[in-house]
């Protein structure tokens, strides 16, 4: 509080200096709310308590089931730990400072941004352990990692071109550090260098710069993630690692600084540990499912994913029943996004759900619903895809046994430069 009241009074010193002024006209001191002060507001309104059943919470409302959340990081952790991996999680599925904490608190070894700004969210929130997979190839966001690394010397840089390299040693000279790199090795066409010869040339610039200190490489497969079918994901995983394991060898052979070799995802958490000198994997959705991800089939159910539990789901209420067939939700793009397949309704396999409209859900009924749905119910709905649904929403509310027990804000939200 002592805080408000320092940074209200210093603008109010402020706009008081201008008011000595005939001529310059300066608005009215406006209120900028911290992502705590907002928490505070919201607990202060009573709208929204520990305690308060999450069917009481205004719609759409964004939940994750504590239970599930934790029993999922659990069993990755455990999993993992019997492998002899580490867990690197990629903070693009949360963008939240706070379950950042709980992963490095219950045994990850850091987290990965996709962006610099979601970075610099999770540094201002006292998230330090940071991994940017995303190379930086523009001069301001060079300068701005070079700000977070002399923030925090746990701060890591992927970087994949020697001109870019190049850069990062000089804007670490002029702030005055050494500052961590990865080489971004890709799999697939999407990020990164391919492996081969001019990976090891690379590290053996970057071993020169004088301002940067080679850690290794990140090798992360978008596309196999989501295979279907535990024994072709597999096959295909440690397949297409194979080239990105022999230059990762090569690299030591070369006695080049080689500790790190991450990559892998919710898809391929227990199959990278077959590839030859994996270090850790860079899982996110693993926390949170969606319906994408169900979709892939695991070890233990071909047509269901079932190694984690879905703990993220959409609250959302029916506007309208009278049309016979239909049911109409305040849920649209803006809760679900557009991804495919389509949000799934909790205890309604026979509901169709078309979030194709910017504040609208449109329900298909193409079975027998469990109940007969009135204006005002409530659904709970499974999200496409967790990453982009997060992104969509101001806060989470974190409910145990269906009670809200915290709220924490998307720190990292709509930060994507
Ligand atoms: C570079 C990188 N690493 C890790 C992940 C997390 O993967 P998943 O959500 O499949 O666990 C992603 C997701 O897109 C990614 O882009």
């Amino acid at each position: 509080m002592s805080t408000h009241t320092s940074k209200s009074s210093r603008r109010m010193f402020l706009s008081g200096a201008a008011a000595a002024s005939a001529y310059v006209w300066i608005p009215k001191p406006v209120r900028g709310y911290t992502a705590a002060e907002m928490l505070a507001t919201i607990t202060i309104d009573n709208k929204v308590k520990p305690g308060t059943s999450k069917w009481e919470l205004d719609t759409p409302a964004l939940c994750v089931d504590l239970d599930k959340m934790e029993q999922n990081i659990a069993k990755m952790q455990s999993t993992l730990k019997a492998n002899g991996l580490a867990s690197r999680p990629h903070s693009k599925t949360h963008k939240c400072a706070a379950i950042a904490k709980y992963q490095l608190q219950t045994g990850s070894i850091g987290i990965c941004c996709a962006k610099i700004s979601e970075a610099e969210a999770m540094i201002e929130n006292g998230v330090d352990k940071i991994c940017m997979t995303t190379s930086n190839p523009s001069k301001s966001k060079i300068r701005r990692a070079m700000a977070i690394r002399k923030k925090s010397s746990n701060f890591i840089q992927a970087v994949d071109l020697e001109e870019n390299a190049r850069d990062l040693s000089a804007a670490a000279k002029e702030a005055g550090v050494v500052a961590d790199v990865v080489i971004d090795v890709a799999v697939g066409t999407r990020s990164g260098i391919p492996a081969g010869d001019d990976v090891v040339a690379l590290a053996k610039v970057i071993d020169k710069l004088p301002n940067l200190k080679l850690r290794g490489m990140l090798s992360y497969d978008g596309g196999v993630q989501h295979a279907k079918g535990f024994a072709a994901r597999k096959e295909r995983a440690l397949k297409t690692i194979q080239p990105n394991a022999e230059v990762f060898a090569e690299m030591k052979k070369a006695g080049l600084n080689a500790e790190i070799f991450s990559g892998g995802g919710s898809g391929t958490y227990n199959i990278m540990h077959q590839a030859p000198g994996f270090t850790d994997v860079q899982v996110g959705s693993y926390l949170f499912m969606d319906m994408q991800y169900l979709a892939i089939g695991g070890q233990d159910d071909a047509n269901i994913y079932t190694d984690f539990q879905p703990s993220l789901t959409v609250l959302v209420t029916v506007l309208n029943n009278r049309f016979p067939g239909l049911l109409t939700t305040d849920g649209g793009s803006k809760a679900f996004t557009l991804n495919k397949p389509n949000a799934g309704v909790i205890g309604e396999p026979g509901m169709d759900y078309n979030a194709g409209s910017d504040e609208f859900g449109s329900i298909k009924i193409t079975g027998t619903p469990s109940k007969s749905y009135k204006i005002g119910d409530k659904l709970e709905c499974i999200v496409p895809h967790c990453d982009p649904a997060v992104n969509e929403y101001d806060w989470i509310y974190g409910t145990r046994k269906d009670k809200v027990e915290v709220v924490w804000p998307i720190t990292g939200r709509g930060r994507s430069q």
